[in-house]
């Protein structure tokens, strides 16, 4: 598997163009099948995510094809010719959102209990609460989940906690359902917005989302939505921002929605670091010492927990005593055994990690174990002194368009050194 060389102290100055958002998009991929005629997403990143979710959604026997970088086609025509294998099921967590969608519109579905991220149990109790809450008549058969009903009917949805892939799946279901569904504290996050905002060009009736009441009233069916654009992914923008800090440098993100990244922002700002918005840009300086912070991850509009590890990275080697509390998933904490090897000094209890920060962390050979913990290993080898060699870069390309190519724009010395391929400096820079 291919590895991430990173040299460290190198300061990151200048501009980034933040790619369409992953979690967006790979929802709105799967709400494109309830459309009875052909659509184009625009702003999709072309990562290894998305190419997962082209895949199952082919498999399906959709017309789905690249029309230009960023621009994706996507039509089903008509009932699925077969369901998706569990051996793509099993890469991709979010194939559990295909569910609503083919049970709304098909009324049936089967699809293998999904993997994705190592980041904890992720159970889908809400889910199929909610889907069978609708009609859906639900069981579980060597490990697939099959789904049957005859027409979806609409009801009163209470979810004990704010899932996202719950509130998306029970939307897109909701949408081709008789009559008005409610689901109450639903998740607010900007993708369910988008997601909304998408079913809605399709001619859905959906309101509130973003509030944690959401009502949808059914129609009979979608589809009249030409082109739709994602929109900018929050969770790179502020691994950048994060990594700009961690440089002690000055960077410009360009095409965000500052709003989606006031939970960072206002960490970065109470941590000493300037960040300030001009439009969809965002400014961000860090060029004197800084304070440590606490950070209690949370539903939005709290702070995010894919932001979590990256930030933890950033704390590693602030002065003083940061204490971070998760409370979305249980295993969000691998990093720090990591971020130990390159002499951070973390103690993890629980949900609870007391970070003190060291003055400097030493290039060393880690591994990402899951997306978000690679790029917090990324931001961390900028840091450092030396090279770190980060080994399952392929976790980081699930979710991040062209980030090595990124980061050298704003000079960084970052380079991919295929498996098993010398990967001391002056390896073949990809
Ligand atoms: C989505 C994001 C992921 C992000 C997470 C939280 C996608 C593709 N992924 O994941 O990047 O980290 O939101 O912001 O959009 N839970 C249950 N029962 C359920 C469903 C969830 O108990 O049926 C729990 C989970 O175990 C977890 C919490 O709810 O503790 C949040 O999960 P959820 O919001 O559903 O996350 P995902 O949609 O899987």
């Amino acid at each position: 598997m291919d590895r991430l060389v990173v040299a460290g102290g190198h300061v990151l100055r200048g501009r980034v163009t933040i790619s369409g958002a992953k979690n967006a998009a790979l929802a709105i991929l799967c709400a494109a099948i309830m459309s009875e005629e052909p659509v184009v997403l625009e702003n999709v990143p072309d990562i290894r995510d998305v190419r997962v979710m082209v895949d199952l959604v082919r498999s399906l026997g959709a017309e789905v094809y690249w029309v230009s970088p960023g621009n994706l086609y996507v039509y089903l025509s008509g009932p699925p010719v077969e369901m998706p294998p569990y051996q793509q099921v099993k890469q991709l967590r979010a194939s559990n959102l295909l569910l609503g969608p083919l049970l709304a519109r098909f009324g049936w579905a089967e699809i293998s209990l999904p993997g994705g991220c190592n980041i904890g149990v992720r159970p889908m109790d809400l889910h199929f609460k909610g889907l069978a809450g609708l009609g859906a008549r639900l069981s579980l058969e060597r490990g697939v989940i099959v789904a049957r009903a005859s027409r979806l009917e609409g009801t009163r949805i209470y979810l004990d906690f704010p899932s996202v892939g719950a509130t998306e799946n029970i939307m897109m279901a909701a949408c081709l359902a008789r009559g008005q569904t409610v689901i109450e504290n639903a998740a607010k996050e900007p993708e369910v917005v988008d997601l909304a905002n998408f079913l809605n060009c399709l001619g859905a009736r959906v309101r509130g989302a973003g509030t944690d009441i959401i009502k949808i009233e059914g129609v009979a069916s979608l589809g009249g939505c030409r082109r739709y654009g994602v929109i900018p992914d929050r969770i790179e923008a502020g691994t950048f921002m994060l990594a700009a800090v961690a440089t002690r440098g000055e960077v410009v993100l360009e095409n965000v929605i500052p709003r989606h990244l006031e939970p960072l922002s206002a960490k970065l700002r109470e941590a000493g670091a300037e960040v300030w918005e001009e439009g969809d840009r965002i400014f961000v300086r860090a060029a004197g010492p800084l304070s440590p912070v606490d950070i209690k991850t949370m539903p939005f509009p709290g702070f995010p927990t894919d932001m979590q590890p990256q930030m933890m990275a950033l704390l590693s080697t602030v002065p003083g005593t940061s204490v971070i509390v998760e409370n979305i998933f249980e295993n969000r904490f691998r990093v720090a055994e990591e971020l130990k090897r390159m002499g951070a000094n973390i103690k993890v209890e629980g949900r609870v990690a007391v970070i003190e920060g060291v003055e400097k962390l030493q290039g060393a050979t880690v591994r990402a174990t899951d997306l978000r913990a690679g790029a917090a290993l990324v931001i961390a080898g900028l840091m450092a002194e030396g090279e770190t060699h980060i080994e399952n870069a392929v976790y980081i390309d699930r979710g991040y368009f062209n980030l090595e190519e990124k980061l050298r724009g704003l000079g960084a010395a970052v380079w991919r050194a295929p498996a098993g391929q010398e990967t001391d400096t002056g390896a073949v820079l990809l």
